[in-house]
């Protein structure tokens, strides 16, 4: 990662903490700039400038460093809502579309995006693009038992599948639930994201796939601009 991209995730994510009021119940995301978000809580709670905040993560990596942090914790099931989740992305379309997933956590990102009253994306402002997929992969999580056969059905779907593989570890990644990631390139992008992700959630073995459709009510973008880091609320198209 770039010294540049780095501070644009910096500025976006002390932002992102900005967000947060005493008494809440908050989705953590997974990935750099959530990292750094949650880091950013975990210091509002230890100076007392935030309290009673319950914290719900969405991947292993998120509640290891909340737990390092003595943020507060509880599952998803142990909760009645969560009042604002927030969590990165890898790509953001002018409609708010995301693809997430490059860090494996989709699953439960979705799960946790899909049950915040308010759902808050956080990018460098690297991450914008006018059409989905067309730089990024979408990963899909499957069953490690149909990898193969979801990569066939996708291939009739006009995408090229590729097992994610792990670095420093021998085989392919495998997800905190104990899938695999398939990662799938559509020719000329996705021009359908509603339809698709549908599709791709359909196939039988497929757990959930990274397009994050009609869920994202605000996106907030972190740039540099002649050496200055700062942020910006995007205004959704259409
Ligand atoms: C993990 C994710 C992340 O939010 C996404 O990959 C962005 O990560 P980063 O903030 O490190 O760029 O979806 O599954």
């Amino acid at each position: 990662m770039s010294d540049l991209q780095n501070q644009m995730k910096k500025a976006v994510a002390e932002a992102a903490v900005e967000q947060f009021r005493d008494g809440m119940i908050v989705g953590l995301g997974s990935g750099s700039t959530a990292a750094l978000m949650i880091k950013g809580l975990g210091q509002r709670l230890a100076s007392g400038q935030l309290k009673d905040i319950v914290g719900v993560t969405t991947s292993f990596q998120g509640e290891v460093l909340a737990a390092e942090l003595g943020i507060p914790l509880r599952s998803l099931n142990a909760v009645d809502r969560i009042d604002l989740a927030i969590d990165g992305a890898d790509e953001v379309d002018p409609s708010f579309q995301l693809i997430k997933g490059g860090g494996a956590c989709h699953v439960q990102e979705k799960l946790v995006a899909a049950r915040a009253e308010r759902f808050v994306v956080v990018v460098d402002s690297t991450k914008l693009v006018q059409r989905l997929n067309l730089e990024f992969l979408l990963p899909v999580e499957v069953l490690p038992g149909a990898w193969r056969q979801v990569q066939q059905q996708l291939a009739a779907m006009n995408g090229k599948a590729e097992l994610r593989m792990a670095h420093r570890k021998a085989g392919p990644v495998v997800t905190d639930q104990g899938n695999l990631v398939l990662d799938v390139r559509f020719e000329d992008g996705i021009s359908g994201p509603v339809d698709l992700e549908r599709s791709i959630n359909n196939i039988p073995g497929v757990l959930e796939n990274g397009l994050f459709v009609n869920l994202a009510d605000e996106v907030l973008v972190g740039e540099v601009n002649d050496d200055l880091a700062g942020v910006r609320r995007l205004e959704k198209a259409g």
